[in-house]
């Protein structure tokens, strides 16, 4: 319920203010003194807050002014009977949200706390809408990204099935939650999951879920992410990693639009709209037969294909300011910007690893610059990206050095392949098992850029 705190030095203002509040459906509380309300309003949570100018002691002005200092934002709306312009000028710019004379009518009373209400709501939302913003924001200038985000907008209304390719790290996740909020079920919930990332004996359980008491460990129902996404949108990352028995059952759920949980007695009809990703070239995978061909013909609808940053070079120095903000953001770090040289560093860069790769590496740039980041410490990150700091650079014993060394190189091959183990492994040449040790002697945190 709506919480209203009036502020009066006159009992007879305070009884007709707050019957009028009461009638109308608010909770009212009085209270006779600018020191009493900020008391209250320092412990209990109120909506709105009504308050007289002139009382004996502390005034409604100086009241404000002491609300804000001490933090309390709750909207006031000051009520004077001795109103001059200038109090309404003062109260104003101590951020009162309206300004009144005695004696009010209650139709307008009403009005103005409706009114009131709206604008805080408002405000909240814009901050929310803000803070989302920011992080799934895609940042473009580049005629590349502008094609990519009009073929999102024309299949964005419609129900047809998008399959996302390109490189690691180009952006295709974000591309897909793009998709989903410019789309009819926007308001619905957008769920992801990463079939590289599930284990295979337990993806048919994550997308289809289970009965209680399905399997040995089944102690409770549980709702696939096709459930989970019920009005809104599925987006399988990474298809083309998909175990075979799983591909079987996806094709037919997608022809039938039905799925059954595991240990379920009854088909249940999904309504999620599917939109799937690869860093794979699929057809490839249907050639070499590890990709079934019906499924690739249900989900190859309508392709979009990321463009790899090194051909839209045009984003990369807004991508930099933008990931500079989000990380200064993130770490309570005053916000700087790229010297012409350093941007030129960045744009005669390769970027194997794209997007997430710039992103990594203006992390580390910041972490080594005070000031705006410049030329050198640019080079120096970017060729510590391929040959870490280099052998012989640190002090210390031999074990130690060698160690730092085979940390950065570890890292920097892990990010280059948007953390996948098994490509990690492969580039490196050593066993999956062997990549999970290493990681956890040089203490690196393996899923750090994958949620
Ligand atoms: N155009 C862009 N604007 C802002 N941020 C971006 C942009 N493109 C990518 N990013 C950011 O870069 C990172 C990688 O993007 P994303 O996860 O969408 O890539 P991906 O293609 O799905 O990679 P992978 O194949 O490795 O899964 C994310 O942190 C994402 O927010
Ligand atoms: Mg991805």
């Amino acid at each position: 319920m709506t919480r209203i705190l009036i502020v009066d030095d006159e009992a007879s203002t305070l009884a007709s203010l707050s019957r009028a509040f009461r009638l109308a459906g608010y909770d009212a509380v009085v209270c006779d003194s600018a020191a009493r309300a900020i008391d209250l309003l320092r412990h209990e949570r109120f909506d709105l807050v009504f308050s007289d100018v002139v009382m004996p002691g502390q005034d409604g002005l100086a009241m404000l002014a002491e609300l804000r200092d001490i933090g309390v934002a709750t909207p006031v709306i000051m009520i004077s009977g001795q109103a001059t312009i200038d109090m309404a000028v003062r109260s104003t710019r101590l951020g009162a949200v309206d300004f009144l004379e005695k004696p009010v009518s209650s139709d307008k009373l009403l009005l103005t706390v409706e009114n009131a209400l709206r604008l805080t709501r408002l405000e909240e939302e814009n901050r929310q809408l803000r803070r989302r913003v920011g992080r799934h924001d895609i940042v473009w200038k580049s005629e590349a990204m502008r094609r990519v985000l009009a073929q999102v907008d024309r299949v964005a209304a419609s129900e047809t099935r998008v399959c996302i390719l390109g490189e690691t790290g180009t952006g295709k996740e974000l591309v897909a939650r793009a998709l989903h909020e410019r789309s009819p079920r926007h308001d619905r919930p957008f769920v992801t999951v990463n079939c590289a990332a599930v284990p295979s004996e337990l993806i048919e359980s994550e997308l289809f879920g289970h009965e209680k008491g399905a399997f040995t460990g089944a102690a409770a129902r549980h709702l696939g992410k096709f459930e989970q996404a019920h009005g809104g949108t599925l987006f399988l990352d990474e298809i083309g990693d998909m175990p075979a028995a799983m591909q079987a059952k996806l094709l037919r759920l997608l022809q039938e639009g039905e799925l059954e949980r595991i240990g379920g007695e009854r088909p249940i009809p999904v309504n999620a709209r599917v939109l799937v990703a690869t860093h794979h070239d699929l057809e490839s995978l249907v050639r070499k037969s590890s990709f079934r061909e019906d499924l690739y013909h249900r989900v190859f609808v309508f392709p979009i294909l990321m463009p790899p940053l090194r051909e839209r070079l045009d984003d990369v120095p807004l991508l930099a300011d933008h990931f500079a903000a989000l990380v200064a953001d993130q770490n309570g770090w005053k916000p700087r910007g790229f010297t012409p040289a350093a941007v030129e560093q960045l744009l005669a860069y390769s970027w194997p690893g794209n997007v997430r790769e710039l992103r990594n590496i203006v992390e580390r740039v910041l972490l080594l610059t005070d000031g705006a980041v410049d030329g050198a410490t640019v080079r120096q990150v970017l060729s510590g990206r391929q040959l870490a700091s280099g052998p012989a650079a640190g002090s210390g014993p031999l074990a130690d050095r060698v160690a730092a060394f085979e940390r950065e190189v570890v890292l920097a091959e892990l990010n280059a392949h948007g953390h996948r183990v098994a490509e990690t492994a492969r580039a490196l040449g050593i066993e999956r098992s062997h990549l999970y040790k290493k990681c956890q002697q040089l203490a690196i945190d393996m899923k750090a850029e994958r949620k």
